[in-house]
């Protein structure tokens, strides 16, 4: 019975391509846990305007991110897949949390700093309540779990910080949720700088691994991906280049990192990144033709996401309902 199990959501903006940073910090979790709870994966629009964007590019990552997670194996038999905007309680609840929310928590997010620094007079208001509007999507759905990569964390903090602090002032309404980030792949460094995370804003190409890429592109990126002179890979702090590309290795061929970092103990990097070539090539190759047979489909995509997003809206105003009401505000009639 769906009811009895433990819920989970999750969701990622769609903003630029889906990189193996995504698969392998969340999509690949999601996945692999998926029949033993009760999912709700969206498609983060609300959360992609917060930066400068181009409406119709906006449109289509959409449409190829919502692709991408039944392409990457999420079953609709155990979840559900919607758009953000298409369930208006998200927006409706986010104003009531930020009424509630202490300016210095949110001026204080890594992101905002981060961001606020490279959008310079860009910077709008969406972007300083980011995490109000990440708390109303996941606190709407009462999750036990956050399935997401490391760097989600603090925001997953601020959303049980804020959950308490409603539920103190005003009566039971949220529970609150973990964050479930799986050690490995919680932190897929970019390709040309292993002391950063790979990153769809990143400006550089070359930094990540699109899940979309062609094998060539695959093949150049990787051959152009940072290394270091030392003959021998290894899994090294003080090695962050080398580290990375050995973990992604691990993941995208199903063994453990040391079992990996011990084959290519004595080995160059040519030699390595080759074979990381063929296994990043030979994973995505499926799932891409995935994509392609989902998205030629008319209208398959179109149906799973209103379907989702009746599922989505009758659980997130329920919650909606509850939290007004502990507000004091006035139902309707
Ligand atoms: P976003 O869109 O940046 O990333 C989506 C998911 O991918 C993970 N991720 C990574 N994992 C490992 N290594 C990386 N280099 C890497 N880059 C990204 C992220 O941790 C995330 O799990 N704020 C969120 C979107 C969001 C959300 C939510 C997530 C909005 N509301 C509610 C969960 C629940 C974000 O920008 O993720």
């Amino acid at each position: 019975m769906t009811n009895a199990k433990l819920r989970t959501f999750s969701g990622i903006q769609p903003t630029g391509q889906l990189h193996l940073g995504n698969y392998l910090g969340a999509i690949r979790n999601w996945v692999q846990t998926q029949a033993k709870y009760d999912n709700y994966f969206c498609v983060v629009d609300l959360h992609a305007i917060t930066a400068p964007h181009d409406p119709a590019e906006l449109r289509a990552a959409t449409r190829a991110v919502a692709a991408l997670y039944l392409a990457c194996g999420v079953d609709l038999d155990y979840a559900t897949v919607f758009v953000q905007s298409h369930v208006p309680a998200h927006s409706q609840l986010a104003w009531l949390l930020m009424t509630q929310t202490p300016l210095n928590w949110l001026e204080s997010m890594t992101q905002y700093k981060e961001k606020s620094l490279r959008q310079g007079e860009n910077v709008g208001a969406g972007l300083l309540n980011y995490p109000a509007l990440m708390a109303a999507d996941i606190l709407l759905y009462q999750p036990h779990g956050v399935p997401v990569g490391a760097d989600q964390k603090e925001h997953i903090e601020v959303t049980r910080d804020l959950a308490r602090r409603f539920n103190d002032r005003y009566g039971p309404t949220f529970r609150l949720p973990e964050p479930w980030i799986q050690p490995e792949g919680a932190r897929v460094m970019s390709l040309t700088d292993g002391t950063k995370k790979m990153s769809k804003s990143d400006p550089s190409d070359l930094s990540r691994i699109s899940l979309l890429d062609t094998p060539k592109e695959i093949e150049k990126k990787i051959k152009r991906a940072k290394t270091d002179p030392q003959l021998g890979l290894s899994l090294d702090l003080d090695r962050p280049e080398s580290t990375n590309l050995l973990t992604i290795y691990a993941l995208l061929t199903h063994q453990e990192p040391s079992q990996v970092a011990a084959e290519f103990a004595t080995s160059g990097y040519g030699p390595f990144k080759a074979r990381l070539s063929e296994a990043a090539i030979n994973f995505l190759a499926p799932m891409q033709t995935r994509y392609r047979e989902l998205t030629q489909e008319v209208g398959y995509l179109e149906t799973v996401l209103k379907t989702g997003a009746e599922r989505a809206r009758v659980v997130a105003h329920q919650t909606l309902t509850i939290a007004s009401h502990n507000l004091g505000l006035l139902p309707p009639t």
